[in-house]
């Protein structure tokens, strides 16, 4: 996400400073622990910051599980988008958070989640990441965020990725159906912020809003698609049910997210799933 936000604002009028625990390779990066709220306080003074865009989490969804591991998810996942919310607070600047599809699913239900629906987290990724929105909120801050869901984009590990490999080289593969929701390319959600902020959209309408690409869709239809995309015919993928595959965290049924609010408020135009993931693939398969 952080990757296809410095590509969306590379032509701002507006200076974007791209921060990260680590450095990365090739790109130019401040370091910052976000946990640690010091440091922000520092950056922010020493750069005249109005405006915090947080795409960093804990978004292992089955490590989060380990009990050993739950003090860090919460650092992270909770502690630390308080902190950055206290940083814009003490400036009255904008924070602008990602959240996650996942901090609903403990209930059933088959009607799009909408923004003011309770929180029912199946596992501790979508509890820390519940807990941070409602951390954020506290402060009193000027926020907007965004949950989105299934992100996928050029860079990183993700499911488009791991699929389109495994599609190619695999002669059979079984994936679940009995997940439904939406995917998001990155780069499509990352272009909607990217606007809102460049076009000082937020004033007045900060909150809570819910960001995939439109459509919805299992995540075996979701690999039928990106191996069809992908020219790989040879690999027989069959539908399967999540119980085939133990894991730790049960995962929401169905997430899929309502997505009235973000379209009414800010005129946002939201491409269709099938769409988005055929410009990923192509710029992949370019590459
Ligand atoms: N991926 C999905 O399917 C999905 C779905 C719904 C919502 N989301 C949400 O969308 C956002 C972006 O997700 P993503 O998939 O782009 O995540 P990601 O690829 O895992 O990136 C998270 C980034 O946070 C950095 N980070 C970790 N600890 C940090 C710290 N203490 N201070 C500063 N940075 C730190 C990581 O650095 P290292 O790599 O060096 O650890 C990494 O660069 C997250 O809020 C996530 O919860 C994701």
């Amino acid at each position: 996400m952080g990757n296809e936000m410095r590509i969306v604002t590379k032509d701002s009028k507006d200076k974007y400073i791209f921060t990260d625990v680590v450095e990365i390779e090739g790109q130019e990066t401040t370091i910052l622990d976000i946990t640690c709220l010091d440091a922000i306080r520092k950056i922010v003074a020493d750069n005249d910051v109005t405006a915090i865009i947080n795409c960093a989490a804990w978004t292992n969804v089955d490590g989060a599980e380990d009990p050993e591991k739950y003090a860090l998810v919460e650092k992270l996942n909770a502690t630390a988008p308080e902190n950055l919310a206290i940083a814009m607070k003490e400036i009255n600047g904008l924070l602008v958070h990602i959240s996650t599809d996942y901090v609903f699913g403990g209930e059933p239900y088959n009607t799009p989640c909408k923004e003011d629906q309770k929180g029912t987290p199946t596992g501790v990724y979508g509890l820390t990441k519940l807990h941070g929105e409602h951390n954020i909120q506290k402060t009193g801050v000027e926020y907007l965020i965004f949950r989105t869901a299934w992100l996928y984009s050029e860079f990183g590990k993700n499911f488009v990725k791991t699929m389109m490999n495994l599609t190619a080289t695999k002669p059979q593969l079984k994936v679940v159906f009995d997940q439904v929701g939406t995917p998001t390319y990155a780069y499509d959600l990352a272009a909607a912020i990217f606007d809102i902020i460049e076009n000082r959209k937020f004033e007045g309408n900060t909150g809570v809003y819910h960001y995939s690409n439109e459509g919805v869709t299992s995540w075996y239809d979701f690999t039928k698609m990106i191996a069809e995309i992908s020219g790989n015919k040879n690999c027989d993928i069959q539908p399967c049910h999540s119980d085939e595959f133990p894991s730790p965290v049960k995962r929401p049924a169905f997430s899929v997210l309502d997505k009235t609010k973000v379209k009414e408020t800010f005129g946002v135009k939201i491409p269709y799933w099938t769409d988005s993931l055929k410009k990923c693939i192509n710029n992949l398969m370019k590459a």
